[in-house]
């Protein structure tokens, strides 16, 4: 079977090494990849959002089976695209993908099948936004409601800084057309988790749990990232938490979507909120979450393809995961400047020292070859992740790691884990 991976993240690191490991697999391809991919997978020098290069590849290449890790190829509609030619994709429709695509549209759809989120209002026009916001108490979130890299999410102090981040997302457009319109929302009190689930438009099948780490200095001081670590399984979902989860959240969407003409096959990601045990809905994603995905798919035994076919063919209630019984963390090592402007083309060292060490695997994100040697080219550069009996073992081996590898101007978060160890471990 030959596959392509769309993207060239850390996200799409892990799946191509968990892919890599089916016996179904002859061939793996990677567009565009990285510098880590290019091991297990043989590069392709289109982007990803590329959409009629990618579908040339794959027509011309006899590709069987095409994933897709990042969001906007699905907001742009890669899988109908696909799907019109015959060619097999995993990945969420155009009109199923506006679920990340669009905020407004997914709080209404949380508002109509009555599932669990903060309070909010959506608004086109900037003196309604900020005629609402006067009437509410900080501390409150400001949203833009299109995609914008995981930045466009605004947590104020104060009703005066919601109201210049009005300004800043619809008049001064700092998140550009994602800032057309305005989420206004409650600030939700609570622990987060990240809950992720394949999903076949009817069955659901849950991912092990985790939790990301969004700002970009310890103890979540900072501006946010698109996430400086994670670990998984997130001990603040337990089995109680899990079956609200998908009793309160998963069915009620995937039965919603497809009561709207929106039938909902691939993977879809719930960001929680968990106070007292109970679940709020922050965001939902189309895709795999990054870094989620690679602490997660360390845990997954057994081999992906199957699930990732059953959720194409709507056979996903034959389907089990079995997980690891151990934990896993990915500490994300991130260029100087990340997440404002950072440094491209440092040389990396101690790779090879690493990929020596037992549980534990680096996943490349924004890496390259320059003259020979693996260099920086992105903000957030490698995700090592560590496996160990449980989570305090595992945030031992991989900072082992972490300490092994250098560039001129890494930086990390020291505290990735910790705060799992305040629960049961
Ligand atoms: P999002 O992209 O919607 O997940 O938001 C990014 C981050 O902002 C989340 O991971 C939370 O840490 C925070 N956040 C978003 N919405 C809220 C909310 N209503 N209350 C508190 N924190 C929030
Ligand atoms: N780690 C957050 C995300 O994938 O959206």
């Amino acid at each position: 079977m030959r596959v392509l991976v769309v993207g060239g993240g850390g996200r799409e690191h892990a799946l191509v090494w968990k892919i890599r490991q089916s016996p179904k697999v002859t061939k793996v391809y990677c567009a565009p990849g990285n510098a880590g991919i290019s091991e297990q997978a043989t590069l392709v020098p289109i982007q990803a959002n590329d959409l009629s290069r990618l579908l040339d590849f794959a027509l011309k290449e006899e590709i069987d089976l095409t994933v897709v890790g990042p969001e906007e190829p699905l907001t742009r509609g890669i899988v109908d695209l696909f799907e019109s030619k015959g060619l097999s994709i995993f990945g969420a429709s155009q009109k199923a993908a506006e679920l990340e695509g669009s905020k407004g549209f997914a709080k209404g759809m949380m508002k109509k099948y009555h599932i669990p989120t903060a309070a909010y209002e959506v608004f086109e026009d900037q003196g309604d936004a900020i005629n609402y916001i006067r009437k509410q108490d900080a501390p409150i979130v400001v949203k833009a409601d299109g995609l914008a890299a995981g930045k466009g999410v605004i947590l104020c102090k104060t009703v005066e800084e919601a109201i210049q981040s009005v300004d800043q997302i619809m008049v001064k457009k700092v998140f550009g057309e994602a800032g057309r319109r305005v989420v206004i929302e409650e600030y939700l009190v609570g622990e987060e988790a990240s809950y992720l689930a394949f999903t076949d438009g009817k069955a659901i099948l849950p991912l092990a749990s985790s939790q990301d780490h969004k700002p970009v200095f310890d103890a979540d001081e900072g501006p946010n990232t698109g996430g400086m670590g994670a670990y998984s399984p997130a001990p603040v979902v337990t089995d109680e938490v899990n079956q609200r989860i998908i009793e309160k959240i998963l069915r009620p969407i995937i039965q919603g979507m497809a009561e709207e003409g929106r039938p909902y096959k691939g993977v879809i990601y719930a960001g929680l909120m968990i106070h007292n045990g109970h679940p709020k809905v922050l965001e939902f994603n189309a895709r795999f979450g990054d870094p989620e995905t690679q602490p997660v798919l360390m845990r997954m035994k057994g081999d992906l393809i199957p699930i990732l076919e059953a959720c194409i063919h709507g056979e996903l209630s034959q389907c089990q995961i079995e997980w690891e019984d151990k934990a896993s963390v990915c500490v994300v090592m991130a260029s100087k400047g990340y997440p404002g402007a950072y440094e491209r083309g440092k040389v990396i060292e101690g790779l090879k020292e690493v990929s020596k060490m037992e549980d534990v695997f680096v996943f490349h994100a924004g890496t390259a070859f320059g003259d020979g040697k693996i260099i920086t080219n992105g903000g957030r550069v490698l995700g090592v992740t560590g496996l160990g009996a449980n989570i305090p073992k595992a945030i031992e081996r991989a900072y082992e790691a972490v300490q092994k590898i250098s560039w001129e101007g890494v930086h990390y978060r020291k505290d990735i884990g910790k705060k799992a160890l305040c629960r049961s471990y």
